[in-house]
């Protein structure tokens, strides 16, 4: 399949640009910047972009692309110091500049270039960097400038290399995606042939060759990544080798359990097990009100009943299959280069059965080239239920860590009634879509109400709703103030036990999504 291949120095936004490539419909690929440019891996490719870096060139252990990038006659475009580092490699001088551009700036153009077909003569980019061009090199022109009069923009006359000093796969570079479609798609000529039927078999065939007939095992969480994973593995497998198990931890949300395992069954799932393990969970979290150390014991929990249960439904060797998405792999930096900074550690839940499992060999990951929007495409082609594929994020810990302080069953029954009145008159009245992640918490305080004649002293819940692309930063989700009270409303008159209700106003950071 034509593929644009994204040599990865560790920036930040290099996963913005795979996808932005892949939303076109071509296919890309991350690699780490500095790995061999073998002629297998070229055989396919139609262009290279060199990403961004948190590395200056001027660092003696600055990483560096495979020389032979730049003689290929695959076209190359730099982005920051992707730029850098191809004028650095043509004998240009770079420099830490006096004026370090960060933000929106404009650009002009002094010379016409394909990149920019479409493109106004002046359009605002996105810059961060501190280095810039001091020299260009032999061979090379001037295509932009930015405002402060630094290089913009350079391409090389006699080779099909180009460079930008500003990120256009970044939301707030205007005509960005212009920008980048002119690359691969007119430069470089790359077909749009990367669709999810494509991925599908090509991940299908990869998935039988690796597991044969042995038995594969599927941890459920409920959420988006397991399902599709599941759907996924039920349509290439036989369904008796597929072994799903659901760990009903009794802080799940309203009817979330019968909803999941409906759901599988659906999809054709034979072997399922549901685990009713309440009772374990709770008792671990009694007298505990530090949220730390409620998610340690909830993960405690997890691992103790996950091994004593794989054992009772699972005998002799098997796989473990994982729904480990693209970013959880780039982000926990097993796909990135060894100078890339590994930005978080993975999200997915560590324990000693996948410890064990991924260190045989035996892990199984079909979603792992996938970007978390592909997944949910792949899920509405699998016949994933539309309410499971769109879900906001829900936490591992689940209601744990929405009920503040103390965490009893009673919380959790009132913050179930909570919530299910919530989410369902978000879909009812058409915002649940509008949002990136809403759900409400139970706040470990009482206040004083009145009834009628009679004063109550009920609980308080506090309703969040976020809008956000990645869960990095969020804002506020303007909440329609009709909907707002009349929600408020009916909370309060269903649900006996809360006497107030509050809707959290602040935006990530300074605070968190969640309250815990
Ligand atoms: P915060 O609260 O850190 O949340 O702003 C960002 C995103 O991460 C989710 N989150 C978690 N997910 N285990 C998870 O699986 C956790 O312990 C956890 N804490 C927060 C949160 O729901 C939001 O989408």
């Amino acid at each position: 399949m034509d593929t644009i291949l994204i040599l990865d120095f560790g920036s930040q936004t290099t996963q913005l640009i795979g996808r932005r490539i892949r939303d076109l419909g071509v296919y890309s690929e991350i690699v780490p910047g500095d790995a061999p440019l073998d002629d297998e891996r070229l055989a396919t490719v139609k262009g290279i972009i060199l990403s961004g870096s948190p590395h200056s060139v001027s660092e003696p252990d600055a990483p560096v692309p495979d020389q032979r990038v730049y003689s290929l006659g695959i076209p190359v475009l730099g982005i920051c110091y992707g730029l850098q580092r191809m004028v650095r490699d043509h004998g240009g001088q770079v420099e830490a500049s006096s004026t370090r551009e960060f933000g929106r700036s404009r650009q002009g153009f002094l010379t016409p270039h394909e990149l920019f077909d479409g493109v106004p003569d002046r359009f605002v980019s996105w810059m961060s960097h501190g280095d810039s061009i001091r020299h260009l090199p032999d061979g090379s022109v001037m295509v932009a400038e930015s405002e402060h009069g630094l290089p913009g923009c350079i391409a090389f006359r006699d080779r099909p290399l180009v460079g930008i000093q500003f990120h256009p796969e970044v939301t707030h570079c205007d005509h960005g995606d212009a920008i980048l479609e002119n690359f691969a798609v007119k430069i470089c000529k790359a077909r749009r042939q990367w669709t999810m039927q494509e991925y599908l078999k090509i991940e299908g065939d990869k998935v039988r060759a690796q597991v044969g007939s042995e038995p594969v095992l599927l941890l459920i969480s409920g959420g988006v990544d397991s399902t599709v994973t599941a759907a996924m593995l039920l349509a290439e497998l036989p369904p008796e080798q597929l072994h799903l198990m659901y760990i009903d931890t009794g802080l799940m949300r309203h009817g979330e359990s019968d909803e999941v395992a409906e759901g599988l069954r659906a999809l054709g799932a034979r072997n399922l097990y549901l685990i009713d393990a309440e009772e374990r969970f709770l008792a671990r979290l009694s007298g505990v009100s530090d949220p730390e150390e409620k998610r340690n014991r909830i993960g405690d929990a997890f691992i103790e009943v996950q091994q004593e249960e794989v054992s009772r439904y699972i005998t002799g060797d098997y796989f473990l299959a994982q729904g480990t998405l693209y970013t959880d792999l780039i982000e926990s930096g097993r796909g990135v280069g060894t100078k890339a900074k590994v930005i978080k550690s993975h999200h997915n839940v560590r324990s000693p059965l996948v410890d064990a499992k991924r260190a045989a060999g035996r892990i199984v990951e079909p979603l792992a080239g996938l970007y978390k929007d592909e997944v949910r495409r792949l899920g509405k082609l699998l016949g994933v239920r539309e309410e499971i594929v769109d879900r906001h994020p829900f936490p591992g810990p689940g209601l744990g860590v929405r009920i503040l302080g103390e965490v009893t069953r009673e919380k959790c029954d009132i913050l179930r009634a909570v919530d299910h009145i919530y989410l369902t008159e978000l879909r009812r009245r058409g915002l649940y879509d509008q949002i990136w992640q809403a759900f409400s918490v139970l706040l470990p305080i009482r206040s004083t109400g009145v009834t009628g004649d009679d004063r109550g002293y009920g609980y308080v819940a506090a309703l969040r709703a976020v809008e956000s692309r990645d869960g990095m930063t969020a804002d506020v989700f303007p909440f329609p103030m009709n909907d707002l009270l009349e929600i408020s409303a009916m909370i309060t008159n269903r649900v006996k036990a809360v006497g107030r209700v509050v809707y959290d106003v602040s935006s990530k950071p300074p605070a968190t999504i969640e309250w815990e």
